[in-house]
């Protein structure tokens, strides 16, 4: 269910049922020679649509800019300050607290907005109290992190997963977006690893914007694997977080 194509009241019917909502948050910013810009969105917003599926679920709508400072160095990137991504989570929570959600869960797709999303959280809890009985619960969980989506990157890809536009990610991307599958071939392979610094030193280190990785292997096919493994866990935490 997804709020953008729901009626007013239909969401407060909704909210009958259930106060947990699923805000998908990723980036706009490069992500190597074969990944598309849009893959930390597409990732979280796919999977969601997916969970939604399974269960009666609300999705707001992707907030599709992150915290992507470091990779300015590389055309097309679109970024957010800290402070501004915090902005934009507090006013989603404090915007759907007021209609009577409770349970906020970002599904995420960008490393980089995690700081800034759980300092946000921080601010939430100190200033969205209420006298209710119910405080505010807020979730950020990253898709790529999850356990099971760990163990299959590593036993497909072994060292070839990465950190940054990673195997993965550019696979799940291609099952959402079969149309816009690259071929590019990679030199290195296997893209330096390394700190993250600022967006000029990020392009030094890695020019053409990988780390670790080799996302020539990524396939529509691994990418719907990823996907499934990803809805069934994930609604899994889901669920246990409503119980917050
Ligand atoms: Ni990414």
């Amino acid at each position: 269910m997804q709020l953008s194509l729901s009626t007013w009241q239909e969401v407060e019917s909704y909210l009958t049922h259930s106060t947990g909502i699923i805000i998908p948050i990723g980036s706009t910013e490069q992500h190597g020679p074969n990944g598309l810009i849009g893959t930390d969105a597409i990732c979280p917003r796919k999977i969601a649509a997916g969970m939604a599926e399974v269960e009666q679920i609300l999705i707001a709508p992707t907030i599709n800019y992150g915290m992507s400072l470091h990779h300015m160095a590389f055309t097309g990137t679109v970024t957010l300050k800290p402070a501004t991504l915090m902005r934009v989570v507090y006013d989603v929570v404090e915007s759907l607290y007021q209609h009577g959600f409770r349970h906020f869960y970002f599904l995420n797709g960008h490393g980089g907005n995690i700081a800034p999303v759980t300092a946000a959280f921080s601010e939430i809890y100190t200033e969205i109290k209420g006298d209710d009985i119910q405080p505010p619960r807020c979730r950020l969980s990253n898709w790529w992190r999850d356990d099971s989506i760990a163990a299959l990157a590593a036993e497909l890809y072994h060292g070839a997963e990465g950190h940054h536009a990673t195997v993965s990610e550019v696979a799940l991307s291609y099952y959402a977006y079969p149309e816009a599958v690259k071929q590019v071939a990679m030199t290195p392979e296997i893209a330096p690893t390394g700190e993250i610094y600022d967006a000029v030193s990020f392009r030094r280190s890695f020019p053409d914007g990988r780390i670790g990785s080799n996302p020539a292997l990524a396939s529509i096919e691994d990418g719907e694997r990823f996907y499934q493994l990803a809805v069934d866990s994930l609604l899994a935490d889901y669920k246990t977080f409503l119980n917050q």
